[in-house]
């Protein structure tokens, strides 16, 4: 792929999702800056990209806009990767809005100030809220049930002001239930990590309800494409994608398969009330960015569970070693 820009920033950029981004545009040879508060992030997630010459890794929080201000000379694309975490908003409205929203707008107003020419802005599938039906395409209406949903799409909305009152280039790509390595695997992170951690060290399953609900999982890898994808191709300009495989599984069903490809017979799962404002079922279109973008989703979810898994069988040795 033809990448028509020199210097990148990504947001989030130690996270799990940014630095798999981080991690392709710094083999691609662009000369890329990760931006991580470390909240979330991790060192250890970029630290195989730390003898690249063009990999820069910088510590910042990207509410503090004159700090943030600092490394945008000479950026040509912002991935705005960082966001709060789900966790926080509960427990800390006013810095979720911070993060999400006000972050975004300082992120917006400097790639406006800098003559940035590509701003990729990720929001999530969170802001449509409760589905009004299936399979839910872009246009389904925005009615966010979390403080979380609510200060992501005032993220994406100032993306689409910037975009209409400034010309500035933006995309928004609205992420789902994204797996692969390096996603969190403590009580807060991912299902897939979760439930690979804890069949790796023999522990019970928890499965929240009856296991029914269903996930659109979408392979990380895939999710860097379509961020190269938004970035690269001009029909992107000022549009709003749904970025997920479009599969949907079951949780009973993902824990069935992690426990098969882990060789655990019969895992032990106990089964708890639903979690409040669980959504219970998730199909979403994906037909505009398969057809605008061209981007093609891993559908063999089996191997994509293969390779995660693998990588954790890895991860958790060396972490005992
Ligand atoms: N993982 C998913 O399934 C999923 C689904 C929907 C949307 N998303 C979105 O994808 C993006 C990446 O999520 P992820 O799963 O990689 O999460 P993550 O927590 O691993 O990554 C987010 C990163 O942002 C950093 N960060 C948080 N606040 C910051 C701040 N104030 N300043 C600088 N850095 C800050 C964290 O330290 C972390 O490294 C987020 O925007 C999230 O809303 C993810």
């Amino acid at each position: 792929m033809e990448f028509p820009f020199e210097k990148a920033l990504v947001t989030g950029g130690a996270g799990f999702i940014g630095s798999h981004v981080v991690e392709e545009l710094v083999k691609m040879g662009i000369d890329t800056i990760s931006v991580d508060n470390y909240f979330a992030g991790k060192h250890e997630n970029l630290e195989h990209l730390k003898d690249y010459p063009n990999f820069h890794e910088v510590e910042c929080d990207i509410t503090d806009r004159d700090e943030l201000a600092k490394h945008f000379p000479g950026v040509e694309a912002v991935f705005h990767q960082a966001a709060s975490k789900k966790t926080i908003c509960l427990n800390d409205p006013p810095r979720d809005l911070a993060i999400n929203a006000e972050g975004a707008f300082h992120l917006l107003e400097l790639s406006r100030d800098h003559g940035v020419k590509k701003f990729v802005h990720i929001s999530t599938g969170s802001v449509y809220g409760e589905a009004q039906y299936y399979p839910q395409d872009e246009k389904h209406p925005l009615v966010p049930t979390s403080y979380y949903g609510v200060s992501k799409l005032a993220g994406e909305r100032y993306a689409k002001c910037f975009n209409l009152l400034y010309d500035l280039d933006t995309t928004v790509l609205r992420y789902f239930h994204v797996y692969g390595p390096r996603q969190e695997s403590s009580d807060v992170g991912g299902v897939v990590s979760i439930f690979t951690r804890r069949l790796i060290e023999g522990k019970p399953l928890t499965i929240f309800g009856d296991g029914t609900q269903q996930r659109s999982f979408t392979w990380v890898k895939d999710v860097v494409k379509a961020n190269l994808l938004a970035a690269t191709t001009p029909a992107a300009k000022g549009e709003i994608y749904n970025c997920a495989s479009g599969i949907t599984v079951t949780i009973q069903k993902l824990a069935e398969m992690v426990a098969d490809i882990l060789g655990v017979r019969d895992p032990q799962i106990n089964y708890e009330d639903w979690q409040v404002g669980d959504i219970k079922v998730f199909n979403i279109d994906n037909s505009k960015i398969r057809g605008e973008l061209g981007l093609d989703f891993l559908t063999d979810f089996r191997k994509g569970l293969e390779m995660t898994v693998e990588w954790a069988r890895d991860y958790f040795t060396k972490k005992r070693a």
